[in-house]
């Protein structure tokens, strides 16, 4: 059981020593099963934690935070989806805020990472499933560096809230406080789709400031400005008097 007071976000919590992916075991789990909406799987460890754009996600065990949590927003238009993508990234800024990262350093990285200082100090994969054209269930599946201090060379750009707090957290209070956050943003999404995307590029990492891009297609490394984020989830970039739209394939931040 959780330490919580929600309303449905975290109150059925499965807790895993070992599992391959919680996003896999908890679709797994709703072919055979119906889930109540907010229940939340996590693990101690993943043998094959599953990242963005088919990438792993390394997290030594009992380190960190890993977990998927299931929604059921059968309200949301699936074309308005990069919004519910948008208040779990917001609920993951809250909580960190309220562990004490400083907001100055806190950003959200386009579409969903969480940076501290330039670092990645958490990553987010949603799986969708659609029902014409409205969403039907979202697997949200959440990865918090918490007290890693160690990454590997090519985790150079990772961060965790031990390297920045200089102190360890409680993973499981931190799991409560974040299906809170969760549940505040969700229904923050279910009352207004825009206030969820204002609050959002208010705290977008590299917004309107020049930085270096590698467009994937070309190769071509640019000096580019963010001007925006679609509806849809691609990002605007002006760079050598043009403007283009990318998705999270298409694009590198270097
Ligand atoms: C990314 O930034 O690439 C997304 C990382 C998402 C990792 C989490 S950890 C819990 C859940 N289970 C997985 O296999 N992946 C997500």
């Amino acid at each position: 059981m959780l330490d919580i007071n929600t309303l449905f976000v975290g109150k059925v919590a499965i807790h895993l020593e070992t599992v391959d992916s919680t996003n896999t075991y908890l679709r797994e789990l709703l072919t055979k099963s119906s889930p109540i909406e907010g229940t939340v799987v996590w693990a101690d460890a993943q043998t094959a934690g599953r990242g963005q754009v088919g990438s792993r996600w390394e997290a030594a065990i009992k380190e960190n935070l890993t977990a998927s949590f299931l929604f059921l927003p059968k309200w949301l238009a699936a074309r308005e989806r990069f919004a519910l993508s948008q208040s779990v990234a917001l609920a993951i800024y809250d909580c960190l805020l309220a562990e004490g990262v400083a907001e100055g350093d806190l950003r959200i990285k386009w579409p969903n990472d969480i940076y501290v200082g330039g670092q990645k100090i958490a990553g987010v994969l949603i799986e969708n499933e659609l029902r014409e054209a409205f969403l039907e269930q979202s697997i949200v599946g959440i990865g918090i560096n918490v007290n890693q201090v160690e990454f590997g060379q090519q985790l150079y750009k990772a961060t965790s809230i031990k390297k920045v707090l200089k102190k360890s957290s409680d993973i499981t209070q931190l799991l409560g406080r974040l299906s809170a956050f969760l549940e505040y943003r969700y229904l923050q999404l279910k009352k207004s789709v825009v206030s969820i995307r204002e609050n959002y590029m208010s705290r977008l990492y590299q917004y309107q400031i020049p930085a270096l891009y590698q467009i994937r297609a070309t190769s071509l490394v640019v000096l580019g400005t963010i001007e925006g984020v679609s509806e849809d989830g691609r990002l605007c970039l002006s760079y050598n008097n043009r403007q283009d739209y990318f998705d999270i394939k298409e694009l590198h931040f270097l």
